[in-house]
Parts: C-alpha cells; sequence; structure tokens
C-alpha cells in the first residue's frame, strides 16, 4: 500500500505534491520521491525513509515545474532503497503506481529482450518501460498507457508524466484507489481523499479500469477499451481527520473494514488455482529446502502468537509436520532442542518485536532455518531470515492488530498447503476445496463485516459494562478465543480470557454466574458437539451466552443470549470470518467506554524491549 499525488496547473508543484504525500504517509513511509516537468525535461529526486528525507534532499535540489507525480512506499517487490524508490523514469516517461503488477517476471523478460534495461528490483519500472516503449513507437501519452495496461495484470493506480508532453498528468486504476481533485485552472489526483482536501473539495472517484488524462483546464475519463466516461464531480465535505481515516471514526474500524482487501493483496499471485498449489518463490521458500526439514517452531508474540497457533493445526492437519509454538519472550529462557532439520517460522507484524528478534538470531545460532512472516518490508526479522513471507496488509496503524491478524493466517494456510503438496499429505482434491475457499474468502468477510456490524455494536452495548468476560472455543476457534480476549483487554481496559473450552472445567467454570458474558466461538466443524456440550454448561450456571456461530444454526440462536452468525466454510477457513465480530465487539466495548481505541494505555505498535 503506497501513496500517490499527481498536479498539472499553473502554480509551482513541488510543495503541493509534498504535503500530498505527506497526508498520505500512513500509506507507507519507506522512502519517497517526486517528479516534475520544468517546461524542457522531467527532474526527479528520491530519499529512502520518512518524507523528512525526501525534503532535505528537495531543499538541496529544489524541482521547479506546474506538472507533476509525488510517491510515498510501503515496499512490496525490492527492497526500501533508493533505486527501488518512485517515481520509476523509463525514456520519456516517469511514473508511480501504487499495486501490485503480478506478470511483472515475464514482462521484465520481454522488455529486456527489447534492449531496454531494468535498473530497480520493483514491478513498477516494468510499467514504464511498457508506456515508454508505446510512446515511442509514436503513440500519445494516453494512448500509450492505455497500450501498456492491457498487458499488465494485477493491481495498480498510476500516474504518469511525459517529458515530450508538458502540461498532461494521465492517471488509472484496478483495484488500488485513485481519486481526482478538480481545481480553478488545476487538476489534483491522488490515492485518497485527504491528500487533496487542502486544495479543492470537488472529486471524482475514478473506478477500475478508467483512464483519466488532466490539463491545466480539463479533466477526460475514458475506459481502458476507449469508451467515454462521463461522471460529474462530488462535494467532499469530509474534515480532514475524518478524511484520513476514510470517515471512520478509528483506524482500527478502518483496518477491521480493510480485511477482504489485506487478504487478496496477500493472496495475490501466490494460489496456482489451476493445480489446487501455492507458488513456492512467492512464500518465501526460494531458498529453503522443505524436504531437508523434520520439524518447525512457530515463533511470536501477542497477537501474531495467536495465528500462530492457528498455523500449528494447520501444519500438522495439512502437512503432517511436527509443530510447536512459542512465545518469543519464553524462547531463550529455556535450553530449546533446537538446531539442523527444524524451520522456525518467526510471526511478526512489525517485523521489529524484539522478543521474536532475539528468538530468532538464537535459533539461528544454533542451526535453524527461518522463514519470517511479517508486514513490514525490509524490517529486522525478515532482514535476518532465510526467507521471508509478507502479508500485504498495508500499515496497520491502530495499535489493536486486525488485518494483520488474519493476513498471518493466511500466509501460515499457503505455506502448510504448499509443504501439504510436497509431502503428499494434503490430497489434490482437499487442497483445491482450500485454495477455491481462500479464493472467495474476501468476499465472504465483507459480508460478515457489513452483515453483523450493527448487531454487534448492540450487543457491546447491552454487555459492555461486565467486568469480565470469557472467550470459548475448541481447535481452530481456540486461539480465536484467544486473540478475541487480547482485543477486548487492550483496547477497552475489561479483564477477559480465552480459553480451550474443554478447560474451563479445570477451573474457569468457578467465574461463572449471572454477571459474566461468555462469547462462545462454535462454528459447525469437527469439535461442535463439544462446544455445544461446554456451552451447556455455562448455561447451567447462569452465565450469559455470546453465542458466534455458522448460519442456520438454530441450536446455537436457541441456546445463546445472543447469537451472531457466519457463513459456511471449510473447518480450516472459520477463524478468518469468526474473529471479525470479535474484533467489532471489543471495537464497540472501546468506543462505548470512550477510551483511546488507536493507542490505548501503556502499549505501543512495535515493542522493541525484552
Ligand atoms: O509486530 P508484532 O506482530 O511482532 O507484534 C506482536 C505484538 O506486540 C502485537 O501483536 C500486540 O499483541 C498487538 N497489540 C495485539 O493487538
Amino acid at each position: 500500500m503506497c501513496g500517490i499525488v499527481g498536479y498539472v496547473g499553473q502554480k509551482e508543484c513541488a510543495t503541493m505534491l509534498l504535503d500530498g504525500l505527506r497526508r498520505l504517509e500512513y500509506r507507507g513511509y519507506d522512502s519517497a520521491g517526486l517528479a516534475v516537468h520544468d517546461g524542457k525535461e522531467v527532474k526527479v529526486v528520491r530519499a529512502v525513509g520518512k518524507l523528512a528525507n525526501l525534503a532535505t534532499a528537495l531543499a538541496q535540489t529544489p524541482l521547479k515545474g506546474s506538472t507533476g507525480i509525488g510517491h510515498t512506499r510501503w515496499a512490496t517487490h525490492g527492497r526500501p532503497t533508493e533505486v527501488n524508490a518512485h517515481p520509476h523514469v523509463a525514456g520519456s516517461i516517469a511514473l508511480v503506481h501504487n499495486g501490485i503488477i503480478e506478470n511483472h517476471v515475464a514482462l521484465r523478460r520481454q522488455i529486456e529482450e527489447r534492449g531496454q534495461k531494468v535498473l530497480s528490483d520493483t514491478d513498477t519500472e516494468i510499467v514504464a518501460h511498457l508506456v515508454n516503449l508505446h510512446a515511442k513507437d509514436g503513440n500519445d501519452l494516453e494512448t500509450a498507457v492505455r497500450l501498456a495496461l492491457r498487458e499488465v495484470h494485477g493491481t495498480y493506480a498510476i500516474a504518469v508524466i511525459s517529458k515530450d508532453e508538458p502540461g498532461k498528468l494521465v492517471v488509472s486504476k484496478t483495484a488500488s484507489p485513485l481519486v481526482l481533485g478538480i481545481g480553478e485552472d488545476e487538476m489534483y489526483a491522488g490515492s485518497d481523499v485527504p491528500a487533496l482536501l487542502p486544495y479543492t473539495r470537488k472529486m471524482i472517484f475514478l473506478e477500475d479500469g478508467e483512464i483519466a488524462t488532466l490539463t491545466q483546464k480539463s479533466f477526460r475519463i475514458t475506459t481502458l477499451e476507449g469508451a467515454p466516461v462521463e461522471r460529474a464531480p462530488q462535494h467532499i465535505d469530509w474534515s480532514e481527520m475524518m478524511a484520513e481515516k476514510a470517515g471512520f471514526k478509528h483506524f482500527m474500524l478502518k483496518e477491521i473494514h480493510e480485511q477482504p482487501r489485506a487478504l487478496e493483496d496477500t493472496l495475490r499471485g501466490r494460489l496456482d488455482r489451476e493445480n489446487a498449489d501455492v507458488i513456492a518463490a512467492e512464500i518465501g521458500l526460494a531458498n529453503i529446502d522443505i524436504s531437508k526439514i523434520d520439524r518447525i517452531y512457530l515463533i511470536a508474540c501477542g497477537t501474531s502468537h495467536h495465528s500462530a497457533l492457528a498455523g500449528r493445526y494447520y501444519l500438522e492437519k495439512l502437512a503432517r509436520i511436527p509443530t510447536n509454538v512459542e512465545l518469543a519472550s519464553e524462547f531463550r529462557n529455556r535450553d530449546a532442542v533446537i538446531g539442523k532439520g527444524d524451520l522456525v517460522v518467526a510471526v511478526s507484524q512489525s517485523g521489529e518485536t524484539l522478543d521474536t528478534l532475539m528468538a530468532v538470531k538464537e535459533a539461528k545460532k544454533r542451526g535453524a532455518t527461518v522463514l519470517a512472516i511479517a508486514n513490514v518490508i525490509g524490517s529486522a526479522i525478515p532482514r535476518i531470515s532465510d526467507g521471508a513471507l509478507y502479508t500485504h496488509a498495508g500499515p496497520e496503524i491502530g495499535v489493536a492488530s486486525t488485518k494483520c491478524f488474519s493476513t498471518q493466517l493466511a500466509a501460515l494456510l499457503l505455506l502448510s498447503i504448499y509443504i501439504g503438496r510436497r509431502r503428499n499429505t494434503l490430497d489434490p482434491k482437499r487442497a483445491r476445496e482450500l485454495v477455491e475457499g481462500l479464493a472467495k474468502l474476501p468476499h465472504q468477510m465483507k459480508d460478515v463485516v457489513a452483515g453483523t456490524k450493527q448487531l454487534v455494536a448492540n450487543v457491546a452495548r447491552r454487555y459492555g459494562d461486565a467486568r469480565d468476560v470469557l472467550f470459548l472455543g475448541r481447535g481452530l476457534s481456540f486461539p480465536i478465543a484467544l486473540e478475541g480476549a487480547l482485543k477486548l483487554k487492550e483496547i477497552s481496559y475489561v479483564h477477559a480470557e480465552g480459553y480451550a473450552a474443554g478447560e474451563m472445567k479445570h477451573g474457569p467454570i468457578a467465574l461463572i454466574d449471572s454477571a459474566v458474558p461468555v462469547v462462545v466461538i462454535m462454528p459447525k466443524d469437527s469439535n461442535y458437539d463439544k462446544t455445544v456440550g461446554n456451552l451447556q454448561e455455562v448455561k447451567a450456571r447462569e452465565g450469559r451466552i455470546i453465542a458466534i456461530a455458522t448460519e442456520g444454526d438454530h441450536e446455537a440462536e436457541k441456546l445463546g443470549d445472543e447469537a451472531i452468525m457466519i457463513p459456511e466454510v471449510e473447518e480450516e477457513l472459520t477463524p478468518f470470518l469468526t474473529v471479525l465480530p470479535l474484533q467489532l465487539y471489543a471495537y464497540y466495548v472501546a468506543d462505548h467506554k470512550g477510551t483511546d481505541v488507536d493507542q490505548p494505555r501503556n502499549l505501543a505498535k512495535t515493542v522493541t524491549v525484552e
């Protein structure tokens, strides 16, 4: 997830572009750059790190001109270096991009065969070269962009300028967001409304597969096929604060809603649907020989530890490989028997958590191979690992992890399917059911969030004052119970415990009375009957039940004081859906109590102390 901006008009544009990027910095911040047409040629300034570094570089090398584009990067392909920073230049073309070009490897080969030198590791530079090649064939900028985009598969929002066509900006999008800003004798483009709000409130949301050509006085929208599109600008009356959160009250709520998109991005290019398989090179295994691995250690903290617990279930069930799950903060407190033949999978959103980093260093010292599952490209843990499987969730701002949890689940499931296929422990028919089920999930997640939101908000209001809450689940629903409890604790400061439902009778059952809400995660899976038995035990002690169950489960509706339903999916996929109402529950309880949802007390997004 990157941020892009563009301007065409009569003013000097570097300051506006930089300011627009500042408003988009939440979308990525590992490098940034501007390209500005000075009337004769296009000049580019780029810098690694936060925007402050770009501002310093621009102070040393000012860019003059009134047509330009800018970019703040969240690396997906290629490390955060200056050569990988946008804008990318090819011949007369400068281009910025947000998204992922899936067929970049094949296109790179074709471009190099045509004698073009590709300088960066990015998928974006390939698009710049394609546009340039079509422009060299005599096409104007808009046509060159159109022809180039017909060759790419994937997601993109792009903004392009050409040395040969000063005063023109061409933009297009598919899947990634792009907004046009209509000013007086000037036009803008940006990834999001906030980037443009100080400049204009007349905006047009570009739709997938559309191209817009902007000049100082005009804008023209067409489809990729060339059909004209008529769309009137809308007046946006959001405050700047609201706009940054896309209209949501908190980043956490925005990020809960972003999960379908984050999952899509994490799966993109990694599923081989034809062969019901997963592509090794796309999940960080290019340099790891799975056939030499006898055992797996999943090491993580907090929410990442909960996804690791689900990961153990996947790896053992689908790949039949012995798997241990370790709290990173405890790993070095014992003399773990680990070494050659062991694969450590370190799961970390930030890739910087010190406990996890130290555990990885220890495991490496003892000869283990390490695969990192991380969200921040180029962060410390992937840097020292033998391979990295990145979740493409985009920056997560809320301290309470939501979209990174679901994308970690996806990464672990991809890994398990891949290893299961190699070890012949996962038959192709079952693999196909999982691969197809995964592909359908983003849509189902979207429906669950939209369909349960209001009910969960009401339930949160009814039960929000409880002093203690229990979360129960079995099998794959046990890590979800832990995660539901952690979410509630960290943002609403309510005491909550996640328990394996079968463990309740060994202690926590003593807590239950009519003042304790018990959230029972009970999808129709192989553990269903036993979980219903545990629910009955709670009921017999007057506990109030909030059931998270499968649509059509009348038993759950009858037994639960509240029942929140999810659609029926493969057992392995239930956590992706059952976790959503729990995230929403924690959010609404916290919001009702008025706590600081995005920055709860005593916590930090990245924990770099032991
Ligand atoms: O960046 P990491 O995934 O390594 O972070 C681990 C934990 O600090 C993190 O998951 C924490 O528990 C979150 N605040 C949970 O919402």
